[in-house]
C-alpha cells in the first residue's frame, strides 16, 4: 500500500469544544504503533452517546475530540505484533475491547475487559495539535488507528454502510434483552426509549419469545417503528397523569417480567424498576449517563426485584459482533430497518441535529468509498 508507514492527511469530523458544531478539518493520522490497525472507515453512524459527550458533559478536557464509535471499515494497514488482520480485511471497530488475556476476558460472565477503559493514546493531530480519541475508537474520521484488542474482522460479504451499526446501538440493545435480562419466552416485557438501542431491545425480547412488549416512548413518532420490530402495546407517559410504573402495573396484573432502560435519565431508571413485578422482575439500566446519581426504595429490590445494567449488550465484542454480523447476512435479525437517514461525513451537525430532535433513528454517513 502507498500509505503504509507514512502519516496520512485525510478528512475527519472534529468536536473542538462542548456544545458546537463539528468542524470538517484536514487532520494527519500517524501509523499505526506497536499491537495498532490503521481503518479507513467506510460508514459510521451517529448514536446519542457522542451526544452525550458534546453536549451533557461537564469534562472540558474532553476535547478537541473526533467523536463517533458505531462504524464499519477496511484495514489500511497494521502495526508491528499484529498478525490477526491483514490490508483490506473488513472489520468493525470495538468501543470495549476483548484482549483476550485478562481476567474479565477469561470469564464467561462478562465483556468487561480490564483494558477496556483505558484511554489509547490517540494518533490525531490537527493544525499542530493533539487530538484526542473518543471511546477508543473515534470513527468520524476518514482514517483511524484502533487497538487490535479493539477490532472484530467480519465477513467480507458484510455491507459495511448497514453492518456499521453493529458497532454500538444494535448490539447494545439486542444483548441487553437477550444476554443481560435473559428474556424469557411467554414473558411480558417493557422496554423504555424507542431509539436504535431500544428498539434493537425490542428485536431482542422478541426474539427471545417474549408474548407482549410494551413500549415506552414520551415522543409517540416511535411507535410505528416499535411495532415493526415486534412492541405489541405502547404507552407514552405524557397521556397519563399517574405514573408510568402504575400505568404498565395495571396493563399487566402487578408488573412486567423484564424491563429495560434504554433511555439515560435516572428518573425513567427508577420507573423502570417500579414498573417489574415484585418477586421475579428484572430490569437492566442500558442507557448512560454520569450526570446524576439514581434512586429507588430499597423495599424495590428486598421484594424479589434484579436490577441490572448492560454495556454493549454484554458482548464480546471479537467473538460476538462477527456472530451478529453473520445473523444479519442469514436475515436473523433486522439492521436495515434502523436506517431512516442516509447521509456524507460532511453534513455530521445535519445527523447530530436528526437525533437531537428525535427525527431519525440512524442516519448512516458515508466516509469512503468501499
Ligand atoms: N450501555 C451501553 O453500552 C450503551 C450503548 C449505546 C448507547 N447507550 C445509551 O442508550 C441510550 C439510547 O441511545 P439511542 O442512540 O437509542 O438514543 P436516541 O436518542 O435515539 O433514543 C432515545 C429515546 O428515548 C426517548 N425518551 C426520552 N426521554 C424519555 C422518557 N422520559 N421516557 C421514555 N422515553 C424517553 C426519546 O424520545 C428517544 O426515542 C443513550 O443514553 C445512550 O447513551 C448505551
Ligand atoms: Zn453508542
Ligand atoms: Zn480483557
Amino acid at each position: 500500500m502507498a500509505t503504509d508507514g507514512k502519516i496520512i492527511k485525510c478528512k475527519a469530523a472534529v468536536a473542538w469544544e462542548p456544545n458546537k458544531p463539528l468542524v470538517i478539518e484536514e487532520i494527519e493520522v500517524a501509523p499505526p504503533q506497536t499491537n495498532e490497525v490503521r481503518i479507513k472507515i467506510v460508514a459510521t453512524a451517529v448514536c446519542h452517546t457522542d451526544l452525550h459527550h458534546l453536549l451533557e458533559t461537564q469534562e472540558k478536557d474532553g476535547f478537541p475530540v473526533v467523536l463517533g464509535h458505531e462504524a464499519a471499515g477496511i484495514v489500511e494497514s497494521v502495526g508491528p505484533g499484529v498478525t490477526e488482520f491483514q490490508p483490506g480485511d473488513k472489520v468493525i471497530p470495538l468501543f470495549i475491547s476483548q484482549c483476550e488475556e485478562c481476567r474479565f476476558c477469561k470469564s464467561p460472565k462478562t465483556n468487561q475487559c480490564e483494558k477496556a477503559w483505558v484511554t489509547p493514546e490517540s494518533r490525531f493531530t490537527c493544525k499542530g495539535k493533539k487530538v484526542l480519541q473518543f471511546s477508543g475508537t473515534s470513527t468520524f474520521s476518514e482514517y483511524t488507528v484502533v487497538n487490535q484488542m479493539a477490532v472484530a474482522k467480519i465477513d467480507p460479504t458484510a455491507p459495511l454502510d448497514k453492518v456499521c451499526l453493529l458497532g454500538c446501538g444494535i448490539c447494545t440493545g439486542y444483548g441487553a434483552a437477550v444476554n443481560t435480562a435473559k428474556v424469557e419466552p411467554g414473558s411480558t416485557c417493557a422496554v423504555f426509549g424507542m431509539g436504535a438501542v431500544g428498539l434493537a431491545a425490542v428485536m431482542g425480547c422478541k426474539a427471545a419469545g417474549a408474548k407482549r412488549i410494551i413500549a415506552v416512548d414520551i415522543n409517540p413518532d416511535k411507535f410505528e417503528k416499535a411495532k415493526e420490530f415486534g412492541a405489541t402495546d405502547f404507552v407514552n407517559p405524557k397521556d397519563h397523569s399517574k405514573p408510568v410504573s402504575k400505568v404498565l402495573s395495571e396493563m399487566t396484573d402487578g408488573g412486567v417480567d423484564f424491563s429495560l432502560e434504554c433511555v439515560g435519565n435516572v428518573g425513567v431508571m427508577r420507573s423502570a424498576l417500579e414498573s417489574c413485578i415484585q418477586g421475579w422482575g428484572v430490569s437492566v439500566i442500558v442507557g448512560w449517563t454520569d450526570l446524576e446519581d439514581f434512586s429507588a426504595r430499597p423495599v424495590q429490590l428486598i421484594a424479589g426485584r434484579t436490577w441490572k445494567g448492560s454495556a454493549f449488550g454484554g458482548f464480546k465484542g471479537k467473538q460476538d459482533v462477527p456472530q451478529m454480523v453473520k445473523k444479519y447476512l442469514d436475515k436473523k435479525i433486522k439492521v436495515d430497518e434502523f436506517i431512516t437517514h442516509t447521509m456524507t461525513l460532511d453534513q455530521v451537525n445535519d445527523a447530530i441535529e436528526l437525533m437531537k430532535q428525535g427525527k431519525c433513528i440512524r442516519t448512516v454517513m458515508t466516509v469512503s468509498s468501499q
